[in-house]
């Protein structure tokens, strides 16, 4: 159940309007490819993508560390590869959130090795009390507490994803989590 809305529909995309500003400034006309990391960012990248020029483009990864439960396992996997090849390419990273930092440090060290010309990371969520790992972020939505939220594309067991809203969910759900 939801226990309350942490951050509303128009508040996410006014963020995005002042965030897709700052990467068109700095970027410019150059290429961008925004790699997306499923499934949580399926809705970011959609939104963000739709604010940039006719330069960019967008690839998917998929790595998986939770499977249904709330904390990270820290065994971090490429379940789905990105389609291309990104060596030269300029790369932007389009996380929905990042806690302990796990799943983007492996994903940081796999791609750093393909030769992109530039890998920075854009995460609509940042939870700095729950880090393990320092991450850099180079464009963040917003920093959150360590509650469990759902909601524009996050999910609790594959539910929420579609709210509009990100929400918290209620200590009695979320503690049903392995
Ligand atoms: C979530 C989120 C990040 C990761 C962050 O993905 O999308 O990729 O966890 O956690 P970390 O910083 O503790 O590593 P999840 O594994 O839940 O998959 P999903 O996006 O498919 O729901």
């Amino acid at each position: 159940m939801i226990q309350s809305i942490l951050i509303s529909e128009a508040q996410i995309q006014a963020k995005l309007d002042e965030i897709a500003e700052q990467i068109r400034a700095d970027y410019g006309d150059r290429p961008l490819l925004l790699l997306a990391v499923l499934k949580g960012s399926f809705l970011v990248v959609s939104d963000l993508c739709r604010r940039l020029g006719d330069n960019v483009t967008v690839d998917f990864v998929q790595v998986s560390s939770y499977g249904n439960g709330r904390k990270s396992s820290g065994n971090v996997q490429i379940r789905k590869d990105l389609d291309i090849n990104i060596e030269g390419l300029d790369v932007l990273i389009v996380e929905d959130i990042v806690d302990s930092g796990q799943t983007l440090d492996h994903l940081l060290q796999i791609l750093r090795t393909r030769n992109p010309n530039s890998l920075k990371v854009f995460a609509l969520l940042s939870k700095p009390t729950a880090r393990v790992l320092h991450v850099p972020l180079d464009y963040v939505g917003f920093e959150i507490p360590d509650a469990f939220v759902v909601g524009y594309g996050l999910d609790f067991a594959e539910r929420y994803r579609n709210l509009r809203d990100i929400a918290v969910l209620s200590e009695d759900e979320s503690s049903l989590a392995p």
